[in-house]
């Protein structure tokens, strides 16, 4: 097949783990004997130093043309002053709202070879195996009036948190529709007890609950769940939220898969086009150094293979090659190992895979 994947590297470490999963992808295209056409654009902080915007026209224009846009990660230091007029993730915010990817897909099944890096006990992380459905576009986020003004009180910074039924409706069926395809159990978190918002997103997601006799839903306070997906993970199956919570939750079930370095995801709307990125961030500390961890990068490569591409063994062989790796115990910095490998190699260590993966596993 013939497919045009739009770059978008970013800041900090995300051009080393953008250039690998590049790599991976170029990889599958000659096993498979598909052609990928790659384009590079500014995204984030290094927009704002080359183009004095965080999202420049021509990269939403080339974003928009592919038929997937692979992203890395924006934001640092550099770009960080409260008072600046642009902000790096401006950059991320406005090209997920204008290419209307309203769902952000972050699937959290940590693999047994890292168990022991959860500061969790392996009894608790053990089987937990659940997607997170954020919603994307929606809530806090980007609700108006937002902003700041001087008042005869003080200063005064305001955020509106809504959301309209058909918001909630499509993100809410589309938690169902996945769940479906799996242990047909939808949780889906809110703070109904405080907030209207949260009150209709209950609402819409029981109405949307009688199109899916055969799912299971239940309704979970955020603060609760967030102590439940600590003390009781494997219980989760799809977890369907607002913006906000969806950020911040996805942040803390890492902590479950042992390390921020090794989660993908996927922002999908309405067709086949998607961005894909992995749930880390530009990690300013380590940019430069080549320790970064390529494995979120890479599988969220194998998640735009699957969704966007329709390619679905070609994503498995991704998924199984990162896996086999990781279990011959290649391993980058941050995942706890005497003998670290570089970006690259690790990079390199899932390629050489990618060829032996399935087979070797069928060897096991
Ligand atoms: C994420 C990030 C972004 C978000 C930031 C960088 C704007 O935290 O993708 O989770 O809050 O959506
Ligand atoms: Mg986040």
């Amino acid at each position: 097949m013939n497919a045009k994947i739009a770059l978008t590297p970013g800041d900090g470490i995300g051009p080393e783990v953008v250039n690998e999963a590049r790599l991976v992808l170029e990889a599958v295209a000659q096993r498979h004997g598909h052609k990928f056409n790659f384009s590079e654009h500014l995204l984030g902080g290094c927009a704002i130093d080359a183009k004095g915007t965080a999202m420049p026209d021509e990269t939403l224009a080339a974003c928009q043309a592919a038929d997937a846009v692979l992203l890395g990660a924006v934001g640092g230091p550099k770009w960080d002053d409260p008072q600046a007029a642009v902000r790096p993730e401006q950059g991320l915010l406005a090209i997920r709202k204008a290419l209307g990817l309203y769902a952000n897909v972050r699937p959290v099944r940590p693999y047994p070879s890292l168990a022991k890096l959860s500061p969790l006990k392996p009894e608790r992380v053990a089987g937990v195996d659940f997607v997170v459905i954020r919603e994307l576009t929606g809530g806090l986020y980007f609700g108006t009036p937002k902003g700041r003004t001087m008042t005869p009180e003080g200063e005064r910074a305001v955020d509106t948190l809504i959301y309209t039924d058909w918001e909630i409706r499509r993100i809410v069926r589309l938690a169902f529709q996945l769940a479906q395809k799996r242990r047909k159990f939808v949780t889906s978190v809110d703070k109904a007890n405080v907030l209207e918002s949260s009150r209709l997103w209950r609402k819409v997601a029981i109405e949307v609950g009688r199109e899916f006799p055969d799912v299971k839903l239940e309704h979970q306070l955020v603060d609760s769940c967030a102590m439940r997906l600590i003390t009781h993970a494997p219980q989760f199956d799809v977890i369907v939220t607002e913006n906000m919570f969806g950020d911040i939750l996805t942040d803390e079930a890492a902590v479950l898969a042992g390390s921020l370095g090794v989660l993908p995801s996927a922002s999908l709307g309405a067709g086949k086009h998607g961005l894909y990125e992995p749930i880390h961030g530009s990690a300013p500390d380590i940019a430069g150094k080549g320790i970064a961890n390529p494995v979120g990068t890479i599988l969220s490569v194998a998640l735009l293979l699957r969704h966007s591409l329709g390619l679905e063994t070609e994503a498995v062989e991704v998924e199984a090659a990162v896996n086999l790796a990781l279990e011959e115990g290649k391993h980058t910095a941050d995942l706890g190992t005497k003998t670290p490998l570089s970006t690259t190699q690790m990079g390199e260590a899932i390629r050489e895979r990618l060829a032996h993966g399935i087979i070797h596993r069928q060897h096991d």
